[in-house]
């Protein structure tokens, strides 16, 4: 194993044991550039399905449909590959997103890169957004309402993607993906499903800054995503 991966490995809390060789580690309707938020939500959900990329983005920019957008200096698209095979669903942006416009760039987004270090992935490789696309003021969850009118642009996001699987980050992401209230700890180790996409549920990065007794967990998560996308694509 080479001197890099062996730190993202260590990063992750992971001791890995060589043995003999063997690796063993456990808006068409004209609606793009508008603020399409006096539509009935049905009829914006719909705009929203059908547009291209920069439609989308240029739609998400100009959204004032829930209050976050008051409170944040930018909205926080997404980044990555647009035809990735892994899309890796976070919560909301935090201070550094915001100021930057990126997803996952503060330090659980340095803990996030190793994790995907960790399995051969490349930052760039794979496509990061989060269920909200606007920071929430002090880094609250986002409440309901606010994840409902995110939902169908990150709707749109995956079905322009069309990832072969979905990494959900947290808590947030997962139960609001999901639609469930039940705990990360019960929503792993087990496949959901998302317009028919394979979903795996693992602990957030800022979770496991704060208790890095957990990174064996979710190396084990990614181990289950890697082993869950080969089935899909066999
Ligand atoms: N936490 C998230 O869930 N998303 C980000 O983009 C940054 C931190």
């Amino acid at each position: 194993m080479d001197a890099q991966r062996a730190q993202y490995l260590h990063d992750l809390g992971i001791t890995v044991w060589e043995r003999r060789g063997l690796f063993i580690a456990t808006d068409p309707a004209g609606l793009s550039g508008d603020d399409n938020t006096s539509l009935p939500s049905d009829a914006r959900a719909t705009a929203i399905a059908q547009m291209d990329w920069p439609e989308l983005e240029t739609t998400v920019k100009s959204c004032t449909a829930c209050r976050l957008r008051t409170g944040c200096t930018q909205t926080v698209f997404g980044v990555g590959n647009r035809h990735a095979e892994w899309l890796v669903i976070g919560e909301a942006p935090g201070a550094e997103e915001d100021r930057q416009g990126e997803p996952f760039v503060g330090r659980a987004g340095q803990l996030l890169n190793s994790m995907l270090a960790a399995i051969g992935l490349k930052r760039e490789q794979v496509y990061i957004t989060n269920i909200v696309k606007c920071r929430p003021p002090s880094n609250r969850d986002p409440a309901l309402d606010e994840a409902a009118a995110c939902r169908p642009f990150l709707d749109r996001q995956i079905a322009l993607i069309q990832p072969k699987l979905i990494l959900a980050v947290g808590r947030v992401a997962a139960q609001s993906l999901l639609g469930t209230d039940v705990p990360v700890g019960r929503l792993r180790g087990r496949v959901h499903q998302l317009q028919g996409i394979p979903v795996v549920v693992t602990y957030h990065p800022a979770y496991l800054l704060r208790s890095p007794q957990e990174k064996r967990k979710a190396w084990a998560d990614l181990q289950f995503a890697v082993h869950t996308l080969k089935e899909h694509t066999a």
